[in-house]
Formats: C-alpha cells, sequence, structure tokens
C-alpha cells in the first residue's frame, strides 16, 4: 500500500562535477533554496533535492584532460560543490550523485522496463553532437551550420549504433499534457517553444552509448551504458525511492516545482515527462525555466572566462546581499546581468538604508528610552498604525508571489512594508513625544516598530536567514525562528512586551571599498 502525497517536493537540476561552480548554478540553486524555505514557512513539509550529474563523455573528457579516471575527478571536485551549499545557506534535504548505487540500480530498473515493453530499439544514428550539451542538433539548428546554438562552439559529427526510445510515440500525449495544464512548463513563453517544438513533430532520441564506457550499464547488452540525460533526468525519482520505497515515493512524487535553466528546457519538458509517461508513473507538477545570468552580455560560464564564483560576491557583499541581490534584481524566468555596480546599489539603499538603518534607530530608541524593554503599547492607534497596517497587509498578501516564482514582486512589496515603517518613524517621531513627555503615545509607537521588526524578520527569512536570526535575536525573542509558520507568525501584535533588545552590530554594515 503506498502512502498519498504529502510533500511539497522541489528539485534543482544535478549539475556536472566537470569544474567548480560560478554564480549561474548557485542561482538555480538559490532560487530552489528561496521556495523551499517560504514553503516550510508557509506550513509545507518540504523535501528539496539537488545533486550532481557525474557520468558521460563530459565528464569523461574532463578527466582525461587532468590525467584522472572519472570517479577520481567527480570525487575530488564533489567537495567543491557542496561548499557551494554550505556558503550559501542552502538547506536541501538530500544531494544525489549520480554515481551511487542507489540510483544506478534504479536507473537500470527504470529502462529495462521501457525495453521490456517495446520502448527501446537498436538503430544507428549520425548528427552533429556537442559535448558540453551531451546532445544532438540538426544542422538546421546549429549556428552558422556549424556551431552549437548554446555554446556557439564547432559541434562534432557523431555516429553511432545506439538503442532508441520511442519519443516520437508519446508527441500526443505531450501535447494534451501542455494543452491540459498550462502549468506543466513556466513561464508562458517556455510553454510556448515547447508546444511548437513538439507540434513541429519528433524523431526518436537515442538512449545509449557505446563509444565510452563511463555511465550506466545497459543491462541487457554488454559495451553500452545508457546516454547520460536518461541516467541525470531518472535522479528526480532514484532519489525518492522509485523501486525501492513505494511509500516514500508515494508521499513525493510527483515533483511540485522542478527549477532549470532555460538551456535544458527541452530535456525537462519534453524527453522527461514522455519518459515518465511511458513508465506509467506522473509527471510532475511545474517545471520552471528561469533565464540566464550575462556578464557582459554573455552567458556566464565556464568556457568563456566569465564565470565569478559565488565566494568572491559573498566574500565583499555578505551572504544576504547576495541572496537578496539576485532574486530582487532579476525577474525569475527572464535573463539578468549582473553587475557590481547595481548589487552595491542594491546594499546601500534596500538593505543598509532602508531596513539596516530601521532596525538600528529603533532598537537604539528602546535602548535609551525604554531600558531596552519592549513597552507595552499603551497609547491609542490612530491613523498612522491603520496606514502601516495596510502596508503590513500588502505585503504578506504580495509575498504569496513567492509560489509563482516571482521573487522579484514579492519581495518588492516586503519593501514597501519596510519603507511604511520607515515613514510611520519619521510620521510619529518617537523622538518628539519623548522630549513632549507623551509617555504612552511614545509606547504606542516603539510597540508598533518593534513588533513590525518582529515580522520583518519572519517574512525576510526564507531570502536572508542570517539578517533574520541576527534581527531575531536583536528584538529578544526566545522562540526559534525556524518554527515560526504562517499566517500565524506574521501577524500583528505578537511582540511579547518585557522582551529585552539589544543594538549589537549594525545588520549591514559599510561595505568596505572592493
Ligand atoms: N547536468 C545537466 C543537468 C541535468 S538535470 C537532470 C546540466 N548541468 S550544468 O551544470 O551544465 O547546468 C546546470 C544548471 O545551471 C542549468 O539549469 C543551467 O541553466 C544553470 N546555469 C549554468 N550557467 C548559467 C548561467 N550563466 N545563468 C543561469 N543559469 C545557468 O545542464
Amino acid at each position: 500500500m503506498s502512502r498519498e502525497k504529502d510533500t511539497f517536493y522541489l528539485t534543482t537540476p544535478i549539475y556536472y562535477p566537470n569544474d567548480l561552480p560560478h554564480i549561474g548554478h548557485a542561482y538555480t540553486t538559490l532560487a530552489a533554496d528561496v521556495l523551499a524555505r517560504w514553503r516550510r514557512l508557509s506550513g509545507d513539509n518540504v523535501f528539496f533535492l539537488t545533486g550532481t550529474d557525474e557520468h558521460g563523455q563530459k565528464i569523461a573528457q574532463a578527466a582525461a584532460e587532468r590525467g584522472v579516471s572519472p570517479q577520481q575527478l567527480v570525487d575530488d571536485i564533489n567537495p567543491r560543490w557542496r561548499d557551494m551549499l554550505t556558503l550559501l545557506r542552502i538547506s536541501n534535504d538530500d544531494f544525489i550523485r549520480t554515481t551511487e548505487p542507489r540510483h544506478t540500480a534504479r536507473v537500470q530498473q527504470f529502462m529495462q522496463r521501457l525495453y521490456d515493453q517495446g520502448d527501446l530499439y537498436t538503430a544507428t544514428y549520425a548528427g552533429p553532437y556537442c559535448v558540453r550539451c551531451e546532445a544532438y542538433y540538426t544542422v538546421e539548428e546549429l549556428v552558422d551550420g556549424e556551431l552549437c546554438p548554446i555554446h556557439r562552439r564547432p559541434v562534432e559529427r557523431l555516429e553511432q549504433e545506439n538503442w532508441f526510445f520511442r519519443l516520437s510515440k508519446y508527441s500526443d500525449a505531450l501535447l494534451a499534457l501542455y494543452d491540459q495544464h498550462p502549468d506543466f512548463v513556466r513561464p508562458q513563453a517556455r510553454l510556448n517553444e515547447v508546444r511548437s517544438f513538439v507540434a513541429a513533430g519528433l524523431e526518436d532520441i537515442s538512449a545509449s552509448r557505446s563509444a565510452f564506457d563511463w555511465g550506466v550499464p545497459v543491462p541487457w547488452e554488454s559495451g553500452h551504458v545508457f546516454y547520460v540525460w536518461f541516467d541525470a533526468l531518472l535522479n528526480y525519482i532514484t532519489a525518492v525511492g522509485y523501486g525501492e520505497d513505494s511509500d516514500e515515493f508515494g508521499r513525493r512524487w510527483p515533483a511540485d516545482v522542478q527549477l532549470i535553466g532555460k538551456d535544458i528546457l527541452r530535456f525537462h519538458a519534453v524527453y522527461w515527462p514522455a519518459m515518465l509517461i511511458a513508465a506509467g508513473l506522473e509527471v510532475p507538477r511545474q517545471v520552471f525555466a528561469h533565464g540566464f545570468l550575462l556578464v557582459g552580455g554573455e552567458k556566464m560560464g565556464k568556457s568563456n572566462a566569465t564565470g565569478i564564483a559565488p565566494e568572491q560576491l559573498v566574500a565583499h557583499f555578505g551572504l544576504d546581499c547576495y541572496r537578496y541581490y539576485f532574486l530582487r534584481e532579476i525577474s525569475f524566468g527572464q535573463d539578468g546581468t549582473f553587475s557590481w555596480e547595481s548589487m552595491t546599489e542594491r546594499y546601500t539603499a534596500d538593505l543598509a538604508n532602508d531596513l539596516g538603518n530601521l532596525a538600528n534607530r529603533v532598537l537604539n530608541m528602546v535602548g535609551s528610552y525604554c531600558d531596552a524593554r519592549v513597552p507595552a503599547p499603551a497609547g491609542p492607534a490612530g491613523e498612522p498604525e491603520a496606514r502601516l497596517a495596510e502596508d503590513h497587509a500588502a505585503a504578506v498578501a504580495g509575498l504569496q508571489a513567492f509560489d509563482r516564482l516571482d521573487f522579484m514582486g514579492g519581495l518588492a512589496d516586503l519593501w514597501t512594508f519596510v519603507s511604511g515603517v520607515n515613514r510611520y518613524v519619521e510620521a510619529r517621531a518617537p523622538w518628539a513625544q519623548r522630549k513632549a513627555g507623551q509617555i504612552d503615545e511614545l509606547h504606542r509607537t516603539l510597540y508598533t516598530c518593534v513588533d513590525a521588526l518582529r515580522i520583518i524578520a519572519v517574512l525576510i527569512s526564507p531570502v536572508m536567514p542570517n539578517a533574520a536570526e541576527a534581527l531575531w535575536a536583536k528584538l529578544g525573542l526566545a522562540e526559534d525562528l525556524w518554527s515560526q509558520r504562517l499566517p500565524q507568525a506574521a501577524a500583528a501584535g505578537q511582540m511579547p512586551v518585557g522582551a529585552i533588545t539589544t543594538r549589537g552590530d549594525l545588520l549591514f554594515p559599510r561595505l568596505e571599498d572592493a
């Protein structure tokens, strides 16, 4: 008896560990982490998977260039990918490596099923092949008839006798999927792209390789390994109990959101659902393709020396700004340009000024006017409190945009609230209230501000976990930040009277000159 789905399951692509991570890779993982933390805060039982894609010709070639075995290469580089997760405070629940037996055994099992039911057959195929993409292209897809459309580098001509998957057989099922579940591929433009690709007619695709042996062996024919993309895509189910633990599989599959970059859309929105349909499994609820991070107008990558390592930026701007910047600055789904200048501007304006100064100012006043004890909200709530309550409600409602992966919109609404608290402080002028001896009014003002800071700490926590924790601690809150759940956690009036606040270090200190 398998159990009902009870988990919000989200995935990142699994990365090729042929080199070190750059901020383009970190981008997908970061967005997934924010969504994972957001869903946890919203009360879901989340399972967040990431990992590394360790087989295939690309890895075999990189290993040969370094004079090590492919296994040695991936074992050496794997820790560096895990370091990236630690550096960025990624809260993944599992990390799968496709060289692990838990994966390879189940890949064989899945493919055996396709073979047994006649979905695989042998044929010879020849065509232009990009090793970096690990994919065949048609001549029409090449740039100037010879360059890979993604990497703009010469492709090779590859001829192999392979096992082929009857992809064409599933064309109608795929078209029906896109029509009946238009949310299956997001954003909309990507759905249209995939739909026209399938509508133009699908060819069967090769599912094995025999020219090299770095892969999962085809059980029924020695000398063949599965094509790395079949192996890789299956990680999304092998990691959650497929073929091993039907209870776990039932609770987690199908995935709720699979995040990918737009370069791997066809694999995830065409081949992957076709494989699942063939095996009689449910397809993911959504595949969301984001755009590229560009540097100087080019896709950031390791091959063209534009790769920037996340640690360079974290060292200068701090983790919270790193996480905030990429989600606030770039509309998720579109391409976006990273620049040092715009990151500096976001740091100064949104973080140091709007949020950091606000917290510092409020905590400073509670410290000096109230002996660092949160006062009871004595005076009457009036017009300024009502206006602030509106901003607060708008922020909580606006953040629901995270569910549509509109991080930019959600954060913009949250910052309207942060600005609203700043306006409130100016309007109420607690320093003047104190001077005038209006103690009840002063207490009302400061309580409202501290209460707002508590709400802000909760609401920024998916994006800026360090700043949220630091602010939470300054507010002297005893409960665990990470066990807070919406909507209660963001309701007004929950700041405990008498909590002992500390001003401490600035949340966002002045940036050192770069
Ligand atoms: N191993 C495959 C994915 C298999 S998933 C079953 C792969 N790996 S990758 O390491 O090359 O890329 C992984 C992800 O990083 C992709 O989603 C890709 O879009 C993303 N990015 C790599 N460079 C990027 C940018 N410059 N900008 C944004 N994302 C980028 O493909």
